[in-house]
């Protein structure tokens, strides 16, 4: 069933993302998503990226035809949106680094806010970050990562958090961000021993477990997921490697 919700304020967060708040009374957690439907165009997955009683926030990123769509509304527009859907993050993981990678940022935001855990939002430049004042708000600690070295430190957000947890003892890393650094994200967490709880994309129809179109190996990225931990990852052959496209055909990494 989808509920019909309507605009009530439009934030621009960088010249490619914006972010749209509504008011709606479900009840969601860090890390879940919701199916936004575009009438004529499509119906896309979107992360909550606030959940502050009954007004909700998506932060969009404009790549293709729906995303597009969306930055089209305005204040006082309706949206027609199902969920929320997946498990989302478990924040009783002891003390947390937060990582949000590119508009992966957005899925990360609501455990910044719930638990104030040290946050990383890396991205390829200065401009393309995003929702950093609103992770100051929350966390003492927010470092920037860009790639250009244009704000913040210069490089990665796996390298970032390389020195991060040198400096300090944690015990669990939460991250979202585009697969790659996912996978070293991950590659990383083995390394040093660390847990982590990735929040992964795939292409998704239903949102509810039921299509299949989002597998990967035995699981439901969209019911599983889409937060898995590190003992989960580790069965996923597919992650860091392929994933399925609207077709369901197996697309390559690498
Ligand atoms: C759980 C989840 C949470 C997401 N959260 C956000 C978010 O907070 N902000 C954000 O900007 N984007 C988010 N995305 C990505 C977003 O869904 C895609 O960028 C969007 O669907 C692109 O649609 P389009 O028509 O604009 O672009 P297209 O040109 O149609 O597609 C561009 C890319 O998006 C992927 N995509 C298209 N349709 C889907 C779909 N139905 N399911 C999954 N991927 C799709 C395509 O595989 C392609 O790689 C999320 C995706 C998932 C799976
Ligand atoms: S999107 Fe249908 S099962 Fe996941």
């Amino acid at each position: 069933m989808s509920d019909v919700v309507r605009i009530k304020k439009v934030v621009e967060e960088a010249y490619d993302t914006k972010t749209f708040f509504f008011d709606w009374n479900a009840e969601a957690r860090p890390g879940q998503f919701i199916m936004v439907w575009i009438p004529g165009v499509d119906e896309i997955p979107m992360s909550i990226s606030s959940i502050t009683d009954s007004t909700k926030s998506i932060t969009v990123k404009a790549i293709g035809d729906a995303t597009r769509a969306i930055h089209e509304l305005k204040e006082g527009d309706r949206i027609s949106i199902r969920g929320p859907f997946g498990n989302g993050f478990d924040l009783d993981s002891g003390k947390m680094l937060i990582i949000g990678g590119g508009v992966g940022t957005a899925a990360i935001m609501p455990a910044v806010a719930a638990t104030g855990a040290d946050t990383i939002i890396a991205a390829r430049s200065d401009r393309d970050v995003i929702l950093e004042e609103k992770a100051r708000k929350f966390a003492s600690n927010v470092w920037i990562a860009t790639d250009d070295g244009s704000k913040g430190f210069h490089g990665n957000a796996v390298q970032l958090m390389r020195e991060k947890v040198a400096e300090n003892d944690y015990d669990c890393i939460l991250a979202c961000g585009p697969e790659v650094m996912l996978y070293f994200t991950y590659k990383a967490c083995e390394e040093l021993d660390l847990d982590c709880q990735l929040s992964l994309e795939r292409y998704m129809k239903c949102g509810a477990g039921v299509c299949g179109c989002c597998v990967m190996d035995d699981s439901r990225v969209c019911r599983d997921g889409p937060v898995f931990n590190r003992s989960q990852i580790s069965m996923l052959t597919e992650f860091g490697n392929s994933k399925r496209d609207e077709c369901g055909r197996i697309v390559k990494f690498r």
